[in-house]
């Protein structure tokens, strides 16, 4: 390798906040060009079946390739054939390196959607010139490095699913090799649209893929209703960062699959099962011992299965949630699991059922801290506001600012509402993982007026009585919204957990978390049984 192991080298001498990049000398990048050989032609001796050159979403041919980026004087630099030509030769060192009849993919991006990068018809000229080097395009777009873009490569909920399949039609208009989409895709019937309308000969999919393996067998057998939805949540990236695997809040078995390929064991002595709670945990345990071959019942207080779902799916972008709660109510059904609806599990109840097996999903409640005024006629729990918000005055002031207050901003606000919220922290959504983070800040952003490092002191029929700074003063609203968090019920817990010799606590009775925690402990205290 060219220079100390300490250097960075990019396209172009650049000082960073983590230090210098220094220009890559021509020697580097044949250095380079030559690895994209070998490691394609390590790909084909490992029996993959295509390799994929990457030249999107900022990274190194993406840089060279940007006008910006580069500004390099010698045969890398200047025109775009001379910022092309990095990635024109790796690709003539791969296809030299696979031969002739092995596919070669190209990742380009439709358009880099940033002033550093190239826009829709700069991308469409990179494809043109690359096109009689490569068997297939897959058309990418934004940046990877970005977080305010991060959200739009990997679009998020906020974006209708399949944003950026026009970008592929585009390049398509003007290619005559194959060209595939990619982003936020999962539902069969859209895919099959964007093929039969031509804008696409294929489409990609990466979440949808972490979240159910299976979306393409299920699509083929008409089973689209049992795909499990990603929910562009980006936990499967927040792993990545620190522990270089992958893990899903709807796929439990993600990151486990050399445990999972070996399938659900059987239960190796039938039990009878009471699970006590319908939210997401509690259905994931049901399906999953059902499966194993145990007798389970699921007793649900309410009427409907889905507990915490339901609010958490009330806002107009949380359709990923819907779906979830609409796919596991339907898995629960098929597993032949016993429902009981309007059914609160109490001690009493469990002695009568005498299960061989309590599993104990029964949820969390609202934290009510005991501010003055909570008991004034404007004040609304933030499950009920979510799921009522037409209790909401034209003014709504949230008390909390985490993941429920941020999330509730952007519903009211979508619903006509005028929103503050107040929150402690110096920032709204703290706790939230960062990938999310970065595209959900801005449409808090647009939804409310945020007070940080602000505590409330009192709720008064005007609004909320705040400090902030020392300075006290009344955020006006109509209706005042306590977003201030769940606590687990533990003393209800325990008493459940005594009638039983063995007894399980899973979900956010156990710990309040989020619908990965709750869907995880579903299933893999479900195979301990
Ligand atoms: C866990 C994970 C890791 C990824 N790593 C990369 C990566 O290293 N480089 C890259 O360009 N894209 C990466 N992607 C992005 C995907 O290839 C894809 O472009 C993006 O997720 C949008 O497609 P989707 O909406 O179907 O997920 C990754 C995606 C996931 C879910
Ligand atoms: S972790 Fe979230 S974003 Fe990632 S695949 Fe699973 S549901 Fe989708």
């Amino acid at each position: 390798t060219v220079g100390a192991k300490t250097e960075a080298w990019g396209v172009s001498d650049e000082d960073t906040p983590v230090g210098h990049v220094k220009e890559m000398p021509r020697e580097l990048i044949l250095e380079i060009v030559k690895s994209y050989g070998d490691a394609a032609k390590l790909c084909q001796e490992c029996g993959f079946d295509m390799v994929q050159v990457h030249a999107a979403h900022g990274w190194l041919f993406s840089q060279f390739l940007s006008p910006v980026e580069n500004k390099r004087t010698d045969e890398f630099g200047g025109s775009l054939e001379n910022r092309a030509r990095f990635l024109m030769m790796a690709l003539d060192e791969v296809r030299k390196a696979v031969g002739p009849r092995f596919p070669i993919e190209c990742r380009i991006s439709g358009d880099d959607l940033t002033d550093a990068g190239l826009d829709m018809d700069a991308c469409v000229e990179v494809a043109k010139l690359i096109e009689d080097k490569v068997d297939l395009f897959q058309v990418s777009c934004g940046n990877h490095e970005d977080p305010a873009m991060f959200c739009r490569t990997h679009p998020n909920a906020f974006f209708p699913r399949g944003v950026n399949v026009y970008l592929a039609a585009n390049i398509k208009k003007h290619v005559s090799k194959p060209v595939a989409c990619v982003g936020s895709l999962n539902d069969p019937a859209q895919m099959e649209e964007i093929l039969r309308t031509g804008q696409a000969d294929i489409v990609e999919i990466a979440r949808g893929l972490v979240a159910d393996p299976y979306l393409p067998s299920k699509a083929l057998h008409d089973r689209a209703d049992d795909i499990t939805p990603c929910l562009r949540c980006y936990e499967c990236f927040a792993d990545t960062v620190t522990k270089e695997s992958v893990k899903c809040s709807v796929n439990p078995t993600m990151g486990q699959q050399l445990d999972a390929k070996a399938g659900i064991p059987a239960a190796k002595q039938r039990k009878r099962v009471l699970i006590a709670g319908g939210g997401p945990a509690g259905m994931e345990a049901a399906i999953t011992l059902a499966q194993r071959g145990h007798e389970v019942t699921l007793a649900e207080k309410s009427g409907k299965l889905g507990g915490n779902l339901h609010p958490a799916g009330a806002a107009f972008f949380k359709e990923d949630i819907r779906k979830l709660c609409r796919t596991l109510k339907n898995r629960v059904k098929r597993s032949g699991a016993a429902v009981v609806l309007n059914t609160e599990v109490t001690p009493e109840y469990v002695r009568e059922f005498d299960p061989d097996t309590l599993i104990v999903a029964i949820g969390s409640n609202e934290l009510r801290p005991p501010i003055k005024g909570m008991e004034l006629p404007h004040v609304v729990m933030a499950i009920d506001a979510e799921l009522h918000p037409e209790k909401l005055g034209k003014r709504v002031a949230i008390m909390g600012g985490g993941l429920v207050g941020g999330e509730a901003a952007i519903g009211f606000h979508h619903e006509g509402h005028e929103v503050s919220i107040i929150e402690m922290k110096p920032e709204v959504a703290m706790e939230v993982n960062s990938f999310y983070r970065g595209g959900l800040m801005p449409q808090i952003e647009k939804a409310a007026v945020s007070y940080v490092n602000t505590k409330v002191l009192e709720i008064v029929p005007e609004g909320v009585k705040v400090e902030k700074d020392g300075e006290t003063f009344v955020i006006e609203a109509d209706s005042v919204v306590c977003a201030l968090g769940f606590r687990a019920p533990y003393a209800a817990v325990d008493a459940l957990c005594a009638e039983v010799d063995e007894s399980y606590i899973i979900g956010d009775c156990r710990n309040v978390g989020q619908i990965h925690h709750a869907i995880n402990q579903g299933y893999y205290t479900a195979l301990l049984v």
